[in-house]
């Protein structure tokens, strides 16, 4: 699934995601933190590249025309240099939604956000729902959620495309 439209929406609201994020990771008090600096990836990701980052961007072009990177996952490498444009792609829906939900509408994920505790009976009830039958807003924060909560942060499916990682004890 491919997603083509002006990325630096995605990557300014990023940042809010993330400080969600950070404020639930370090079990603080919502919406407290000060400003990121940068953009990072909404997601821990299988095979991010943010520790290799120092060594991609030198190799970057120093110009390059439509930035296009196709196997998208976390994009750590899309967060660090946010492209003036381009297109971004990968054959994992959930993660298209994601993006295609926090670019478009990040209050409204954020609304969503907001309401889930970081508890266990919230984490398996949420993890329980079929993020298909979820408005799109809803199912990026069940998304970010579970990604963000669970053991090791990894997004994990069972043969059914389900999510099945459990929350740390
Ligand atoms: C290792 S991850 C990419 C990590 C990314 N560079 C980062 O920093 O987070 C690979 C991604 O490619 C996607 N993928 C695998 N096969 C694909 C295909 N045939 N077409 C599109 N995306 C694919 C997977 O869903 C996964 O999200």
């Amino acid at each position: 699934m491919v997603i083509k439209w002006p990325l630096p929406l995605l990557a300014a609201a990023s940042k809010q995601i993330c400080r969600w994020s950070n404020a639930v990771l370090a079990q603080e008090e919502l919406f407290v933190q000060g400003d990121l600096q940068e953009c990072r990836p909404l997601l821990k990701w299988a095979g991010g590249k943010t520790q290799l980052l120092g060594e991609i961007i030198p190799k970057m072009p120093k110009k390059y025309g439509r930035y296009i990177e196709p196997f998208f996952g976390g994009g750590a490498l899309f967060f660090a240099v946010r492209p003036a444009g381009g297109v971004i792609a990968d054959s994992n829906p959930e993660l298209i939604n994601l993006y295609r939900s926090v670019a478009s509408d990040v209050d409204g994920v954020l609304t969503q956000l907001r309401l889930y505790q970081n508890n266990e009976e919230v984490f398996y009830a949420v993890r329980a729902q079929d993020w298909t039958k979820l408005p799109s807003t809803e199912a990026a924060a069940r998304t970010v959620f579970l990604n963000r909560t669970c053991f090791n942060g990894l997004y994990r499916v069972n043969k059914k495309g389900q999510f099945n990682g459990n929350r740390p004890n």
